[in-house]
């Protein structure tokens, strides 16, 4: 398999993912209610599964090793978009955060930027995934030998590997930070 192979297999599920956060939107919006368990979920989904695990093989193996390669232009202008628009999810899950957090509180105005962000986030995905399917993904695999292809998919594995371990440390390491 071709290292984009798991990451493409990832796109499905995060579609999947988007499909569902789409549907809780129009639900929230219809019912003027936010559904505050759904968006930590969603939060956590994104969070550990599209940025940590999916986009960190993106950014720290992929595109790390595009770097050390001369790439044509237009394969590194649609690189440095797909950087920023890591980027920009990341900031408006922040944002999704801090909203659900205002929501909790008791902030009447929340509502309105929660549903902003999760429907910013439903436009975002598609696109920023389609843009990776259809233009970047297949066409860089030529700047890569078969065996640096094979080392990249075997760093993938090892990458997620530690990924479920890290996550947990992080919980415990908080609970003791905050006691
Ligand atoms: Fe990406
Ligand atoms: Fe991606």
């Amino acid at each position: 398999m071709m290292p984009i192979g798991p990451m493409m297999i990832e796109h499905r599920l995060i579609e999947r993912m988007i499909k569902v956060m789409d549907a809780k939107t129009v639900k929230m919006k219809k019912g003027r209610k936010a559904d505050p368990a759904f968006i930590e979920t969603a939060v956590d989904f994104i969070r550990t599964y599209a940025d940590r695990c999916h986009h960190g093989k993106e950014e720290d193996i992929l595109f790390r090793e595009l770097k050390k390669k001369t790439i044509s232009q237009e394969h590194q202008k649609i690189m440095e978009e797909l950087i920023e628009e890591h980027k920009e999810g990341r900031r408006i899950t922040g944002k999704l955060v801090e909203a659900n957090e205002r929501y909790l509180a008791g902030d009447s105005k929340a509502l309105e930027d929660i549903v902003q962000c999760l429907q910013t986030l439903v436009d975002f995905y598609p696109r920023h995934i389609e843009k990776e399917d259809k233009h970047f993904f297949i066409p860089v695999m030529k700047y890569f030998s078969k065996d640096e292809q094979d080392a990249m998919l075997k760093e993938g594995y090892e990458f997620d590997q530690g990924l479920i371990h890290e996550k947990y440390r992080h919980a415990v390491e908080r609970g003791e930070k905050n006691g």
